[in-house]
C-alpha cells in the first residue's frame, strides 16, 4: 500500500515512488559483471565513441556522465569534441572512420547537432549494429515491427524497465503517450503497444489533451514543458511516467518551486532547479510516479551501458546466425 501521507478527515494517499537511481544502479552493476565476462571472452572491453560538436552546456554535462558510466561499467570510451564550425562532411567522415574502428562498438552523436550540420544524415551514416541511440531507421523499423534482436532508443526502453521492475504490466491497460518526438515520444509509444497497451499519443493539436490524458491507466509525459499536466487531468491512482527534464532558472523560480522546501534548497545551492512536466498536484494523485530528477533520467544513461554491451556481444556473436 502507498504511504499515508497525512492524518484525520483530510488524508491523502501519497503516490509511491518509481525510484530510477535504485533501478539503474542494478542495471550497472549487471552490465559491469557481463562486461568483465566479454573481456575474459574476447581479450577486450566493449568500447563506445560519443561525438560532441559544439560547445552546448547541458550536451557537455551529458557527455561527461556518459564517459564516466563507460568507467563505472568496465566499457572502453572514445569521446571526441569537434567545434561548432564542423561540416556535415567533416562529421559523416568521423562516422564513417569509427563505424570501420573494431574496438567501437557503439556510436552515439550527441543531439541537438548545429543548425549547420544535416542531422538526419549523420544518424543515417551511423553502422545499425553500433547505433546504441536506436536511431537509425532500421532500427526503428525493427522496433516498429517488434523484433526481439534490436538496439532500442535508451530513454523509451528505462521507460519500460521501470514499468517492469515496479510490476506494472502494460498488456490491456490505456497508456497516454503526451509527446510525439522521434526520439522519445514514437518509440515509447511503440513499446508499449508491443506489449500490449492500448496507446494514445498526444501532441500540441491535440483536442481536449485534459480528458485524454484523465482516460490514461498509464500516463507518459514527455513534451518539455514544466508542469504541464495538471490536477484535473489525471485520475486517482494513474501511473505516471515524466520524462521531462525542465530547468527551471531565477526568472521562472517564483512559478514553479513553489514553496517545496527541497527544490528551494536546491534552487539555492545550484542557481537553477529540474523539474518535469507533472505537476506537484498531479503527481499527488498518482499511485505510482517517476520523479525529477531521479526518475527516468538514470536508466537513460544506463540502458546506453545495456546498449553498449549488447552491441558489443551481437557484434561477435550475431543474433540468429548460429555459432
Ligand atoms: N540528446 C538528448 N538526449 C539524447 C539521447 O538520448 N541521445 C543522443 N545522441 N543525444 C541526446
Amino acid at each position: 500500500m502507498p504511504p499515508d501521507a497525512g492524518s484525520g478527515d483530510t488524508k491523502r494517499i501519497m503516490a509511491q515512488i518509481i525510484d530510477g537511481n535504485r533501478i539503474a544502479a542494478k542495471v550497472i552493476e549487471e552490465v559491469a559483471g557481463k562486461s568483465g565476462n566479454f573481456l575474459g571472452e574476447h581479450g577486450r572491453v566493449p568500447g563506445l565513441a560519443v561525438i560532441l560538436v559544439g560547445e552546448d552546456p547541458a550536451s557537455a554535462v551529458y557527455v561527461r556522465m556518459k564517459i564516466r558510466d563507460c568507467a563505472r561499467c568496465g566499457i572502453e570510451s572514445f569521446s571526441y569534441t569537434l567545434p561548432e564550425r564542423t561540416t556535415t562532411g567533416e562529421l559523416l567522415d568521423l562516422v564513417g572512420a569509427l563505424n570501420r574502428d573494431d574496438r567501437v562498438d557503439g556510436l552515439l552523436v550527441q543531439l541537438p547537432l548545429p543548425a549547420t550540420i544535416d542531422t538526419r544524415s549523420v544518424l543515417d551514416a551511423i553502422d545499425p549494429a553500433k547505433d546504441v541511440d536506436g536511431f537509425h531507421p532500421a532500427n526503428v523499423g525493427r522496433l516498429v515491427r517488434g523484433d526481439k534482436h534490436v538496439l532500442l532508443p535508451c530513454t523509451p526502453s528505462g521507460v519500460v524497465r521501470l514499468l517492469d521492475d515496479s510490476g506494472v504490466e502494460p498488456r490491456g491497460m490505456r497508456a497516454v503517450v503526451v509527446g510525439r518526438s522521434d526520439l522519445v515520444g514514437k518509440p515509447t509509444a511503440l513499446l508499449l503497444l508491443n506489449r500490449h497497451a492500448t496507446v494514445t499519443i498526444c501532441h500540441s493539436r491535440t483536442r481536449d489533451l485534459p480528458q485524454v490524458c484523465r482516460t490514461a491507466d498509464i500516463l507518459v509525459a514527455a513534451v518539455g514543458k514544466p508542469f504541464l499536466i495538471q490536477e484535473d487531468w489525471v485520475r486517482e491512482g494513474v501511473v505516471i511516467i515524466d520524462i521531462g527534464i525542465n530547468s527551471i532558472g531565477p526568472d521562472d523560480a517564483p512559478r514553479f518551486l513553489l514553496e517545496d522546501p527541497k527544490r528551494v534548497a536546491d534552487f539555492e545551492r545550484k542557481g537553477y532547479t529540474l523539474v518535469g512536466d507533472v505537476s506537484p498536484a498531479a503527481a499527488v494523485k498518482a499511485g505510482l510516479i517517476t520523479p525529477v530528477p531521479g526518475g527516468v533520467g538514470p536508466m537513460t544513461r544506463a540502458l546506453l551501458m545495456e546498449n553498449t554491451l549488447k552491441a558489443a556481444e551481437w557484434r561477435k556473436n550475431p543474433p540468429g546466425v548460429p555459432k
